[in-house]
């Protein structure tokens, strides 16, 4: 057993611990504390506490438990909340009164509950690492499927009821549970990790358009105070298709953790008109949760996220915002009496965040079915200072990630939202899911985009020249082109999360809208060329319909696919005149 030796905030140090391990879970103090050991000179050893310090004092004992810190899987994960080392909030505020009390155990998942076990799996069966035993209906719209923690000949498998900690089959005579561990900082196998070639849709046009992501991809979503990170979340974890969401909620001010604990449970899933909460696990930094919590919880979520993966769930996690993360890496380190690193982050920041992103991926699951693919998608909102992307933890994290979705404070101070900068957001995906798009949307999908894209960029050289010398001294072709790329940005990029019908298009949907302003453009440039006014394109009716067609609902597609043919109308009766 140990003694406390010197106690920093959230961080202690601890002597004469033999036999301990780096990363071993501690008991600290006469009330037992949790704490995991970050550092060991020696048999000395540094711990973060992810429970309040003070009232510690050098003396009292320190014990490992020699198991490194692990989350507990099965099923009743889902529309749960915990904190950063997985602890359910409601238990924890009903055990210890509103605040968070100190040296409380509180199991994650509920022992008493039982579950309707069918089994899959059939006795006398080998079975691999990762096949699927049996199910379980989590929720009304996830099944839950139990996999073989080892490999071995499986007996004693059969129906019923059972909490998650009795026994639902043997493998080599060996009992089985549901409810299984895992530990948080240490990714879960798989058998195979595949390209990113299929995309994770996200119904946000700008996004599935021009910076499209990949299941198993990575995202960074930087942004000011207020541009739009928190409803871009939101909208991914409605709207993507996945079927799984995995929130974590890393707030510093007060209330932006009451938004993750009072919106999200009341997000409705729109697939299914049922609590979003269904197919979710939310993970809660609260600010009055110690530091060490919250640098703990992202790995608590990813190691949750790849449990679904492994059952052959396509997993999004989201974390809001990793810059409150870094800063308890930083506060943290800050204890260590280590060189920091820049801005005080501690030297390993960009390992770390590396050390997350590849948690991210598409994946054959391990097991005997090699068929299963799973994926987990990260997307990670970044709030840096003064909405400058010029500090460590956005550039770090631009390093590792594949997709930027650069969230810009004038275009949202314009209410043109999604605020996503155009210019400046990219996704190197793009190559890899150019197949996709063209054998399952449109052959010209790609010219489409790439056309558009093109235009926008001719937009911003044009508007300098429009700011030297007014628009009307551009010739009439050129202003047709700022025609165009006004009908790009306000028709087609710009999208409201609050619209009924306009909050999510589908993929056809976003086909036939690009295509159509597209095709506006084509026939608004020929039309100059022959001569005609651009005055009579601008006149025409047929801009409004165009305006109007992100309102038009899914079933009634046919009436944006018409559009196409009016516009057609529209610019031959001009030539006629
Ligand atoms: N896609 C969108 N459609 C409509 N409105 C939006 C959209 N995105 C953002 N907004 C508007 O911008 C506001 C701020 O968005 P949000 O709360 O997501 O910003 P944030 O970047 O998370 O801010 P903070 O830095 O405070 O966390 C929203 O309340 C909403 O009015
Ligand atoms: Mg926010």
């Amino acid at each position: 057993m140990g003694v406390l030796h010197r106690i920093s905030g959230p961080v202690v140090e601890a002597k004469e611990m033999t036999g301990a391990k780096m990363y071993d879970l501690v008991k600290i103090g006469n009330e037992g504390l949790t704490g995991e050991i970050i550092k060991l000179v020696g048999d000395t050893a540094t711990i973060q506490v992810y429970e309040e310090t003070s009232g510690l004092k050098p003396g009292e004992p320190v014990t490992t438990t020699g198991e490194p810190l692990s989350v507990e899987l099965g099923p009743g994960l889902l529309t749960s909340i915990y904190d950063g080392i997985q602890r359910p909030l409601d238990l924890l505020v009903k055990k210890g009164g509103d605040f968070i009390t100190r040296g409380l155990t509180v199991n994650s998942i509920d022992r008493q509950r039982k579950w309707d076990f069918v089994p899959v799996a059939k006795n006398g069966q080998k079975v691999k690492q990762g096949d699927i035993l049996g199910t379980v209906q989590e929720t009304e719209i996830i099944m839950h499927k139990i996999m073989a923690p080892v490999e071995g000949a499986l007996s004693d498998i059969q129906a019923g009821k059972f909490n998650v900690e009795e026994t639902v089959c043997s493998i080599d005579g060996k009992p089985v549970k549901m409810l299984q561990r895992w530990f948080v900082r240490k990714s879960r196998p798989v058998a195979e990790k595949f390209d990113p070639n299929i995309p994770l849709l996200t119904g946000q046009r700008i996004v599935d358009i021009f910076f499209p992501i990949a299941k198993g991809g990575t995202v960074c979503v930087p942004g000011p105070f207020g541009s739009g990170k928190t409803v871009t979340q939101h909208q991914f974890a409605k709207w993507s298709d996945t079927q799984i969401v995995v929130y974590v909620g890393c707030g510093e001010r007060g209330n932006e953790m009451t938004e993750v604990l009072t919106e999200f449970p009341h997000l409705e899933d729109p697939h299914t008109k049922k609590p979003l909460m269904m197919r979710t696990v939310l993970i809660a930094n609260t600010s009055n949760m110690p530091v060490a919590a919250r640098e703990a919880s992202i790995y608590t979520a990813a190691t949750i996220a790849e449990y679904y993966r492994d059952m052959g769930y396509d997993v999004a996690l989201m974390a809001d915002s990793t810059s409150r993360w870094a800063e308890a890496m930083r506060e943290i380190g800050g204890r260590l009496e280590e060189m920091p690193g820049e801005e005080g982050y501690p030297a390993y920041l960009g390992r770390r965040l590396a050390e997350f992103y590849e948690r991210a991926g598409r994946v054959q699951c391990l097991g005997s079915d090699t068929t299963r693919t799973g994926s987990v998608t990260i997307i990670g909102a970044v709030s840096p200072p003064g909405g400058d992307i010029n500090e460590p933890v956005s550039q770090n994290t631009l390093r590792v990630t594949k997709v930027f979705l650069a969230l810009d404070a004038s275009l949202a101070q314009r209410r043109h939202f999604p605020a996503f900068n155009w210019l400046r957001s990219y996704s190197l995906y793009t190559d890899s899911l150019e197949s996709y798009y063209v054998n399952n949307i449109s052959s010209d999908w790609v010219d489409l985009r790439k056309e558009a894209m093109a235009l926008l960029q001719k937009e911003s050289e044009l508007q300098e020249i429009v700011q030297l010398v007014g628009p009307d001294a551009l010739p009439e072709k050129e202003q047709a082109v700022l025609l165009s790329t006004k009908m790009i940005r306000e028709d087609l990029l710009q999208q409201s999360a609050y619209h009924e019908v306009d909050t999510y298009s589908s993929m056809k949907k976003q086909y036939l809208l690009i295509k159509n302003i597209m095709k506006f453009h084509h026939r608004a440039q020929s039309a100059v060329d022959l001569g005609i006014q651009l005055k009579r394109i601008l006149e025409l009716p047929i801009r409004e319909r165009i305006a109007r067609a992100k309102e038009i609902p899914e079933d009634r597609i046919k009436e944006i696919e018409f559009i196409g043919s009016e516009i057609d109308r529209a610019f031959d009766s001009l030539g006629k005149k």
